[in-house]
Formats: structure tokens, sequence, C-alpha cells
């Protein structure tokens, strides 16, 4: 064989070997985490493709509805760019990272853990690029000891891009709920970032209308026909959500109005469920 062929074949051999090597890491990676979360049921994504339509109220709000019901909750922000769990909930802390495992914080019940709770400061950027996004990621899922849990609500990074997918993958989600508001313009990326989910195999649970007018638009009517899904409900625009960004006022608990949309919301999510005794 001529040498330059011969050259050719040993560097294809390499780049070969090295993917294998990745992805076997990758799945050894993912046993670790899978292993790490073998005591929690559910593990559901929120998720939109858009920033700024409710992703993390819908976190934060669903997961207390589904502790209210008395279920096993805990919260993981897995937003990286902006971790915003911490003053959703009006938590200043931070987890302890001298010790491992690391243990989620516990607020009114629910655990709680956010990529922002392992940082030095919470409130400067983070700015991490891909390869060490995905490194942190896998760091802090593989080192977090969530115990026993009904439910983990999993606040996903908006975007179709790397973040997401990669959460979704080391994760193994059970399923996730696709957030849209009733602009066309929400239901267009909710498609996009619905469908790219779907082709990674992770179960579309439903959509929720957030900022609604009280019955949902033909834009959202359109996205849950179009993605062969169902309306798990829709939560009112409301001036209950004004302070729950800035002082850790989650609605569920404080306005009944709310209430009632997030519960009708938790039944449709549990109702194949046992009720908790
Ligand atoms: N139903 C609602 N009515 C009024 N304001 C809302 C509602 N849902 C969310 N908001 C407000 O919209 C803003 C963005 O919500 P957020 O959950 O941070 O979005 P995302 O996580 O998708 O970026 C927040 O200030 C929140 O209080
Ligand atoms: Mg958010």
């Amino acid at each position: 064989m001529p040498a330059e062929q011969d050259n050719v074949q040993e560097k294809g051999k390499g780049t070969a070997d090295q993917a294998r090597i990745s992805f076997d890491r990758f799945m050894s990676q993912k046993d670790t985490i899978k292993h790490k979360l073998s005591g929690v049921r559910h593990k559901i994504g929120v998720y939109s493709a858009k920033g700024g339509v409710g992703k993390t109220t819908v976190s934060v709000n669903l997961a207390y509805t589904l502790s209210a019901m008395g279920y096993k909750v805990g919260i993981l922000d897995a937003d990286i760019d902006c971790p915003n769990l911490s003053f959703f909930i009006g938590i200043d802390e931070r987890i302890d990272t001298s010790k491992f495992p690391l243990v989620p914080l516990m607020k009114d019940g629910i655990k709680v853990a956010s990529t922002s709770m392992v940082v030095d400061d919470m409130k400067k950027p983070i700015i991490w690029r891909g390869a060490i996004i995905t490194k942190m990621l896998i760091d802090f899922f593989q080192n977090t000891d969530w115990g026993e849990l009904d439910y983990l609500i999993v606040d996903l990074p908006p975007g179709t891009s790397d973040a997401p997918l990669t959460i979704m993958q080391l994760l193994d989600l059970d399923g996730f709920i696709l957030v849209t508001t009733p602009q066309r313009i929400a239901s267009v990326n909710a498609f996009r970032s619905g469908s790219m989910a779907k082709r990674l195999n992770v179960y579309l649970l439903g959509v929720i209308e957030n900022r609604s007018s009280g019955s949902e638009s033909e834009h959202t009517r359109e996205l849950v026909r179009n993605l062969g899904t169902r309306l798990l409900g829709h939560i009112r625009e409301s001036s209950a959500f004004d302070r729950l960004s800035d002082s850790g006022v989650v609605p569920v608990t404080t306005d009944s109005s709310v209430e009632h949309e997030y519960l009708a919301i938790a039944d449709e999510i549990t109702k194949d469920e046992p009720k908790p005794a």
C-alpha cells in the first residue's frame, strides 16, 4: 500500500477511535447520572426555544403545585445563561461545593439546585463556552444527589442548540412540557423546539399556553395540532406574577385563580399516577 494511503487510513482510524472513546465516555457519564437520579420517579423538562415565555415561572409554580398535592418534588435550574431560579424562590444560599455529593438546597419543602448555586457570585454574568458548558453540566449532574423524589422539574435553557439537547440527553428526561404564549412568534418557535426534542425521542407531554387570555389562541391550537400533542392548560396573564421574580412570592401560594389553573395542569400530568398518601 502506498505510504500516503497508509497515512490516510491511519488518520481515519485515529478519528474513529477518538469518536468511539468520546462516545463511550459520554455513555458512561450518562450511566453515572442515571444512577444518581435512580431515586427520581419522573424527570420532566420545561422547555421552549424562546426566552421570556415563562419557562421558569411554569417550572416554579408547577413544582409548588405538585408539592402541595403531596408529591416529593425537586427543581433543577439548568438554564446556564440566565439561571433565575434563586430569584423566583427568594433564596440567596449557595450549595456547599466543598463536600461531595452536592446536596440540593431546601425551600418550602422542595429540593432546589441551580447552576447559579455552584458559582462564586450568582449576580455575575456566566460566560461559558461550548465544551466547558458540557463539562460543567456533566460534573454538576454527576455529583448532585437528589435522593427520593416523585417529580424533578427541569427548567431547560432556551434555544435549539447544544445546551438544551445535551441536557435532555444527559438527564434522560421522561418527557417535557412546551411553554408558549398566544402570539404567532411564540408558537413558531415552540414548534421548532417541540419538533427538535421529539426527534431526539424525548416525549412531549403537552403544551401550556402562558400569558393567556383564558382560551387558547388560534396559533396555540395550530401548534398543538401540528405537534400531534395536547394542551395541558392555560395560565392567564396576571399581575399576580409581578412580584415573583423580584421577591420570590410564588403565585400559586397566594392567588386562588392562579392556583386553580396550575392544579388543572398538575391533574393532567399526574392523572395516571397513584395519589400521594
Ligand atoms: N402568566 C403570566 N402573567 C404575567 N406575567 C408573567 C406570566 N408568566 C410569566 N410572567 C412574567 O414574564 C417574565 C418572564 O418569565 P420567565 O419565567 O422568566 O420566562 P423564561 O424562563 O421563559 O425566560 C417574568 O417577569 C414573569 O414574572
Ligand atoms: Mg427562565
